[in-house]
Formats: C-alpha cells, structure tokens, sequence
C-alpha cells in the first residue's frame, strides 16, 4: 500500500515540477523570442488553461497521498516525523497556497484582461503568474532535497 502511495505521490511531483520546468526554460523564453505579445497572451490562455487543470489533479493526489503517507509513517515511528517530511509537508502547504494564488487570482485576471483586450493588464497578470510559479518552482526542490536529504 505506502509502495503504491509513494508512486502515486511521485507521479504527481514529476507532472508538476516537469510542466514548470518546460514551462520556465522552454515554452517562456521560446515564446519571448518567437511571438508578438498579443498572440503570446492568447497561446499562454490556452497553455495555462490545460496546464492548471492538470496541477490541480496532481494536488489532490500530492495532498491525499501525502497526506497519507505523513499519518502513517508517523504512528509507525511512534509519533516522530523526520525533519525533512515536516518541511515538505509545511513546504507543500505552501506551494498549494500559491498555486491557489496562481489559478484563482493571477490567471483569472489574466483571461478576463486577455478577452477584453487590456493588454498593460493582461501583462501585469501575467508577471505576477510568472513570478509565483518561480517560487512554487523552487520551494518543489527544496522539499524534494528535504525528503532524500534531511533525517
Ligand atoms: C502537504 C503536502 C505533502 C505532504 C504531507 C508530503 C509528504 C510526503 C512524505 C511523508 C513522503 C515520504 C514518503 C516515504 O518515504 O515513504 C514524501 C515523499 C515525496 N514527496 Fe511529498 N508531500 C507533500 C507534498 C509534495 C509536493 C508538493 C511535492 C513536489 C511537487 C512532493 C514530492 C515528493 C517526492 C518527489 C517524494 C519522494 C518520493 C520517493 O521517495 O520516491 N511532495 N512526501
């Protein structure tokens, strides 16, 4: 059953932390260079639309099954959690948090600006999406590193 837990757990991690990567180091700048900004706005509400949906599935997962995986392991050993499953799971909190922040605020605000063709808006929106997704980005590796290196 935790063999099972673990995948899935992984499984959703790589969907996550895989589409930030492409996100960040492929699709961003190759758009930067390769599209004007209005066709950009319009492909990134497309991508963003599918992309979000998916990172929502992978959060229901990530938090069901690690959720799980927490409780469990922790009544094995007593009650004492090693530190590097605490910081994941407060790191994991907020990553969600922001996630929360990225999909319900940024990119609701993005869309409405890109409809209405408000483009200084549509940027702002955008920025502000960026930014959150380098930080969820980096907090994802460091609760990955916690998890394999902390005790
Ligand atoms: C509240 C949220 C979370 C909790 C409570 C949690 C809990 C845990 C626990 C207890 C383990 C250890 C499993 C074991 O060794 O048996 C684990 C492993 C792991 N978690 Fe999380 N986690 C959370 C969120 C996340 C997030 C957001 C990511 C990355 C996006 C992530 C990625 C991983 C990875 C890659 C492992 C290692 C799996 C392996 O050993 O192969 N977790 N998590």
């Amino acid at each position: 059953m935790v063999d099972i837990l673990t995948f899935l757990h992984l499984a959703a991690a790589i969907v996550w932390m895989g589409g930030m990567t492409f996100m960040l180091f492929a699709l961003r700048p190759a758009a930067l260079l390769a599209l004007e900004a209005q066709p950009r706005a319009r492909l990134m509400v497309q991508v963003w639309q599918r992309f979000f949906r998916l990172v929502l599935g992978a959060i229901v997962v990530l938090l069901a099954t690690g959720g799980h995986l927490f409780g469990s392991g922790m009544k094995a050993a007593g009650g004492h959690a090693p530190l590097g499953w605490t910081v994941m799971a407060v790191l994991g909190v907020v990553m969600v948090l922001a996630f929360g922040h990225i999909n319900f605020a940024g990119f609701a605000k993005f869309k409405r600006a890109v409809a209405a063709a408000e483009w200084p808006l549509a940027a702002k929106a955008a920025g502000q999406i960026h930014t959150l997704v380098v930080l969820n980005f980096v907090l994802g590796w460091v609760a990955i590193a916690a998890i394999k290196l902390l005790h």
